[in-house]
C-alpha cells in the first residue's frame, strides 16, 4: 500500500518519509496544541469553527499562528482524498531547542503536521455504548486543545479496562465532559449540557447539537449536571468529531433509560444527519 501524504512544515509529503527531530518541544515536553476536523464527501466540516478554536488555544500557549484561515483551508483540502468520511488532524508544537529547558526557546519556529484519517463507520456504536464515571483527575485548561493527553488517555484506557467506551468525568459531584468527547443529558426532558468553562472543551459538535436543539425548539440548557441528576438521567450521549453522537444506554453498569437510543437522540441524530448531509454536498 502507498504511504498516504501528510504535510509537514511546508512540504507534502508520503507518510513514512515525514521525520521530526527528538528535540521537538512536542515529544519532549507535550508543549503544542491540535485540531481534529471531519471532512464529508470531500469538504471540511465547520472549519471556520475549528480554526477560531486553534486561534484560541494557540492564544492560550502562547504561540503565534503559523498560518491563516485561508492557509489552513489550502493545506487541509490538500491532504483529502475520495474517502467519503476522514477527518483532519493538525498539529503545532513549539517547535525544536537545542537545550531542554521548560521555558519557551528563543526564537521560536513551530513544527507544523497534518494528515488526513478515514473514519469508521460508528453505526454499530449507535446501538449504544457503555460507559463508566470516573474523577476527573486533569488540569485546569481544558478548554486548550492541548496535546498533552496523558491524563485523558488513561481514563479513556480504564474504561476500555471496564468494556466501556468512554469515561464521563465528574468534579466535585458535577460531570464535565468525557475523556474525548462532550457530554448530553435528557433531565426531565430536557436536553442539557455543562456550560463551557476551562473544565471542558468547547467542542464543535456540541455547538452543532445545541444550535439545532435551538432552531427546532427542543428543550435545551446549558447547565451543570451533578453525579446523582447524570444517574436519573433518561439519555445520555456523548459527543465528538469523529464518533458524532453517541447514546449511552450503560452507565457505571446500570442501563440508562430502557437500554436502548431514546427518543431525542433519534430526533437529534436525524437532525445532525441531515445538516452534516445539507452542508457536505
Ligand atoms: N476530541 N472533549 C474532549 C476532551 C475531546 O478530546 C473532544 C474531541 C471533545 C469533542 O470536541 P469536538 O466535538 O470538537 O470533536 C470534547 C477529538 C475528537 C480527539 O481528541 O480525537
Amino acid at each position: 500500500m502507498s504511504s498516504p501524504t501528510v504535510y509537514l512544515n511546508g512540504d507534502y509529503l508520503p507518510l513514512s518519509e515525514a521525520r521530526i527531530s527528538v528535540l521537538d518541544r512536542g515529544f519532549l515536553f507535550g508543549d503544542g496544541v491540535y485540531e481534529v476536523i471531519p471532512a464529508y464527501n470531500g469538504k471540511l466540516f465547520q472549519l471556520s469553527a475549528h480554526l477560531q478554536r486553534l486561534d484560541n488555544s494557540l492564544e492560550n500557549i502562547r504561540l503565534h499562528p503559523p498560518h491563516t484561515h485561508r492557509q489552513w483551508q489550502e493545506i487541509l483540502t490538500t491532504l483529502l482524498d475520495d474517502t467519503p468520511a476522514q477527518y483532519l488532524y493538525l498539529q503545532v508544537t513549539r517547535g525544536i531547542a537545542e537545550k531542554r529547558d521548560h521555558a519557551f526557546p528563543q526564537p521560536v519556529r513551530p513544527t507544523v503536521f497534518a494528515m488526513a484519517t478515514p473514519i469508521g463507520s460508528t453505526l454499530e456504536l449507535q446501538r449504544g455504548v457503555k460507559a463508566i464515571t470516573l474523577d476527573d483527575s486533569r488540569w485546569r485548561l481544558c478548554h486548550v486543545k492541548a496535546i498533552t493527553l496523558l491524563a485523558n488517555i488513561l481514563l479513556r484506557q480504564q474504561a476500555v479496562d471496564e468494556d466501556c467506551a468512554e469515561a464521563i468525568l465528574v468534579i466535585d459531584d458535577q460531570v464535565t465532559e468525557g475523556a474525548a468527547s462532550n457530554v448530553f443529558a435528557v433531565l426531565d426532558g430536557t436536553l442539557t449540557t455543562p456550560p463551557n468553562s476551562n473544565r471542558i472543551l468547547p467542542g464543535i459538535t456540541r455547538d452543532v447539537i445545541l444550535q439545532l436543539a435551538r432552531e427546532n425548539r427542543l428543550p435545551v440548557v446549558e447547565a451543570a449536571i451533578s453525579l446523582k441528576q447524570l444517574r436519573t438521567a433518561s439519555e445520555i450521549w456523548l459527543t465528538s468529531s469523529t464518533r458524532e453522537i453517541l447514546p449511552v444506554v450503560h452507565l457505571d453498569g446500570s442501563v440508562v433509560g430502557n437500554g436502548a437510543p431514546g427518543p431525542v437522540w433519534q430526533s437529534m441524530n436525524g437532525l445532525f444527519q441531515e445538516y452534516k448531509q445539507r452542508v457536505s454536498t
